[in-house]
């Protein structure tokens, strides 16, 4: 305060430093208990779990395993074909599913999507911003078209899904989003250097929001947060992947992939790599010199080829 003596202000603000200290002390031990014993899945029977890109890879594998899990499933993709099939495999293992055609990118679309989704099937709990796609090529090959559509999908699609579903979660204080980002959204990889950008978006749109959520004067508390980081999963995605040390670095396949996505979702857990060691290799990385990383990148030698 303006017209507080300087001795108050210096105790005041020593007392207020020893409080911050012992909070922060306290959600480091809190964390560290959980790493060693995690929390209960959580029970998703009565949620309405909302995924895009459901209609292939991944998107396709944790519809399937929300589905057996008993929720409601919300099958989103442009791809109409594909994603009534994962519908009806859903359906055939008597889940329940819904299928929804939507270009995410399509603004007035995507809010067209929530008002039927929450008139038809009920207000979404649990939304995965899943849909995406990977040009990979050295950056001056990109034509503007293709960057501006990448930008579109992986960044603004997720931007526009936030915008329709966030609000009815806001009102009820519960919900959870859940986005797609990469490895490529922690580290910078040959070929792919528009998609490393939008992959770094998304884990800056998941950062700020969780901030702007946790600063809002309403009781946000209920809405969780979750970014996947993935290496290399097997769904026609990522091709010609370069790895010098197969046994170390194995490529993974979808269905293990969502196995850890919809694990991690349960668990309400911030962020996960998959492979989940990468997780702590990449923090290692990120302490180094840029000149001492690129010898350890240049050693372990991955990456992928050009697509076309
Ligand atoms: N496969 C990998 O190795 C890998 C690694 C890291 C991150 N990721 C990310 O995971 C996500 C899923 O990857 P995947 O390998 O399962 O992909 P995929 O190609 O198998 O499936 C992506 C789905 O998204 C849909 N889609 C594309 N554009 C769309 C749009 N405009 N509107 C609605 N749907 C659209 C496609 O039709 C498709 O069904 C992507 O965001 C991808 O960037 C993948």
């Amino acid at each position: 305060m303006a017209d507080e003596p300087q001795i108050i202000y210096a105790i005041r603000l020593f007392f207020e430093i020893v409080w911050m200290l012992l909070r922060v002390d306290f959600e480091i031990i809190k964390s560290l208990f959980k790493s060693i014993l995690p929390s209960e899945p959580k029970d998703v029977n009565d949620d309405i779990i909302l995924i895009t890109g459901a209609g292939h890879g991944m998107g396709r594998e944790v519809a399937q395993r929300f589905g057996r899990l008993g929720a409601k499933v919300v099958c989103v993709d442009i791809n109409a074909k594909g994603n009534e099939e994962t519908v009806k495999l859903i359906k055939q293992e008597k889940g329940k599913a819904f299928s929804f055609e939507c270009d995410v990118t399509d603004r007035a679309a995507v809010m067209n999507l929530a008002e039927r989704v929450t008139s038809e099937v009920g207000e979404v709990t649990i939304l995965v911003n899943n849909a995406g796609i990977m040009p990979c090529k050295p950056v001056l090959r990109h034509s503007e078209k293709e960057i501006k559509t990448l930008m579109d999908i992986n960044v603004n699609g997720n931007l526009w899904m936030i915008q329709a579903f966030l609000p009815s979660m806001l009102e009820r204080n519960y919900g959870h989003i859940v986005a797609m980002s990469s490895m490529a959204g922690k580290m910078g990889l040959r070929n792919l250097v528009p998609y490393c950008g939008t992959k770094y978006a998304v884990r800056g749109i998941m950062e700020a929001l969780a901030v702007e959520l946790h600063e809002d004067p309403r009781d946000t508390n209920g809405i969780k947060f979750t970014t996947i980081c993935p290496y290399i999963v097997n769904t026609g995605l990522c091709h010609n992947p370069k790895i010098r040390f197969a046994g170390l670095m194995k490529t993974v396949d979808p269905g293990d992939a969502a196995d850890r996505i919809v694990d991690a979702i349960r668990r309400e857990y911030h962020e996960i790599t998959i492979p989940s060691d990468m997780y702590y290799t990449n923090k290692i990385f990120q302490l180094l010199p840029p000149a001492a990383g690129k010898l350890m990148t240049d050693f372990i030698g991955t990456g992928l080829d050009p697509h076309d």
